[in-house]
């Protein structure tokens, strides 16, 4: 089964992703609310998570060369990571050591850098080939569902891969925490990627935490609507 895309970002009133204050308890708390299988994030938003949480990143050990054992009842997401360039090489253990996720996917290309390729492998990560050049997103959440029974995924990004996704016509559903300030002229908006308007349907609108609006959109029409995912027999799991 194909999954479905749900975006979630807080934002400004003004759709700036930064420059205010983000509640970040209240932003994972919310995002935790979306329960999906999967969390999907860009390589930079990644490598800027671990420059804020990671005050130095701790030394590989032993245990994280091995694949994570889940139990039956688990119910933390996977984190999938895309990343074909591989400049996350050298993090990834940062993430695979969270008590939020129960294991970490990377989504690297055919045209990946060999080295990371085989760091990926020594390591025993998931991962899914999709794309040459760039990710094929939809042949990356394609085989998401397929290979790892992700039903819902949820993306968080800061403009980059979301946009990229709703370009594809990959996007189901907007979640936006919209935070009571107005950055004004130094806004970095989050849609600033995107070159032509997409339609959406209001879902439902609730307060959060007296100040807050969360905002919940149907994605109604996308830019290049393309064919339906397709389903090769060939895994291309490395
Ligand atoms: N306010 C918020 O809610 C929020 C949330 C998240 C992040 N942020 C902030 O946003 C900043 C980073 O945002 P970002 O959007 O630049 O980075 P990002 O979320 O990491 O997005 C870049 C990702 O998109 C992929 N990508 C870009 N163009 C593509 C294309 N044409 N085809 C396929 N894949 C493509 C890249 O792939 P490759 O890896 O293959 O290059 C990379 O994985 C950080 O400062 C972060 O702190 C804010």
């Amino acid at each position: 089964m194909f999954p479905r895309v749900i975006m979630f970002n807080t934002i400004s009133v003004d759709g700036s992703i930064k420059d205010f204050e983000l509640d970040l308890g209240l932003h994972y708390e919310v995002a935790g609310k979306i329960r999906a299988d999967a969390h999907l994030i860009g390589s930079d938003t990644a490598r800027t998570g671990v420059s804020l949480f990671t005050e130095n990143v701790p030394a590989e050990g032993p245990a994280d060369f091995v694949k994570p054992i889940i139990k039956a009842d688990e119910r933390r997401p996977f984190w999938v990571l895309s990343d074909s360039k591989g400049k996350l090489k050298g993090l990834l253990h940062v993430f695979r050591k969270s008590c939020y996720c129960k294991d970490v996917i990377v989504i690297v290309t055919n045209k990946t850098p060999e080295d990371y390729i085989n760091y990926l492998k020594e390591r025993n990560y998931n991962v899914i080939v999709a794309g040459d050049e760039y990710v094929d997103f939809r042949v990356a959440l394609e085989r998401l569902g397929m290979y790892y029974n992700v039903k819902t995924v949820m993306t968080d990004s800061g403009g980059g891969l979301t946009s990229t996704l709703i370009k594809e016509g990959l996007v189901d559903e907007l979640t936006l925490l919209i935070s009571p300030v107005i950055v004004g002229k130094n806004s970095t908006n989050l849609f600033r990627y995107l070159e032509t308007k997409v339609n959406l349907e209001l879902i439902r609108t609730e307060r959060i935490k007296a100040n807050h609006t969360l905002a919940v959109y149907r994605v109604l029409a996308n830019i290049n609507v393309l064919t339906p995912p397709h389903v090769d027999n060939e895994s291309q799991h490395v």
